[in-house]
């Protein structure tokens, strides 16, 4: 199968969670989402990426953000696993993981990669914008844990540069400058930043944004 990238439509499925079956695109509806896969149940990083991802559910939600999870066990066992992470991190998963003991889903999005383990999960992230279009992608190995933050930095990214003619540049965080789009011509910029832009180079031309 070939794989998922960034453009593409997030492959719809049909699955079983830890709150009951789920029909991905229905769930979704116009939100973004995080699709996220971590190894295996009772494992020590996926413990604390789950507790993470539970105590930023106020900064998911601000940007409405659907999240969900997925692991190739069964959800009788995720949802025990649920109890070892409120009691180890602080935090009730309150979001729904993908009980994927069949691998349906996870061979979908080409979340097993047979020369890490060839019955694991890798820890995936699909980033799905409101038209069910993937817009970000990583992947991690088992034994490095993901920075939550990092994530919600270049959804706040994508969500931005959706909606003014801007990229931003490396290490960038809201209300840091931006860089015009290069497909933005001086005039249509004059028209889009009449406070003006520090032009270091012509096609490097960073701007204040101004809120809107
Ligand atoms: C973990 O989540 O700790 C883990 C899972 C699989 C392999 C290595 C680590």
């Amino acid at each position: 199968m070939a794989s998922i990238k960034i453009g593409d439509i997030a492959p719809d499925f049909n699955a079983e969670s830890t709150r009951g079956p789920i029909s991905f695109h229905q769930w979704l509806g116009d939100s973004w989402g995080i699709l996220f896969s971590h190894p295996k149940t009772f494992t020590p990083v996926c413990t604390t990426e789950l507790g993470t991802v539970a105590r930023l559910k106020d900064e998911f939600a601000r940007r409405q953000i659907k999240v969900i999870g997925l692991s190739v066990d069964n959800s009788d066992d995720q949802i025990a696993w649920e109890g070892d992470i409120a009691e180890t991190q602080g935090q009730q998963v309150d979001f729904p993981m993908i009980s994927d003991a069949q691998r349906e889903v996870a061979s979908l999005y080409e979340m097993i990669h047979p020369n890490a383990s060839d019955t694991l999960t890798v820890r995936s992230v699909y980033v799905i914008d409101p038209n069910k279009k993937i817009r970000l992608t990583l992947t991690y190995p088992a034994s490095t844990g993901r920075d939550f933050n990092e994530i919600l930095r270049a959804i706040d990214s994508l969500q931005l540069t959706d909606a003014r003619k801007v990229a931003t540049p490396a290490n960038w965080k809201v209300g840091d400058d931006v860089i015009i789009l290069p497909a933005i011509d001086d005039e249509k910029a004059a028209e889009l930043f009449p406070e003006g832009w520090d032009a270091k180079k012509p096609y490097l031309r960073v701007v204040k944004l101004a809120a809107k």
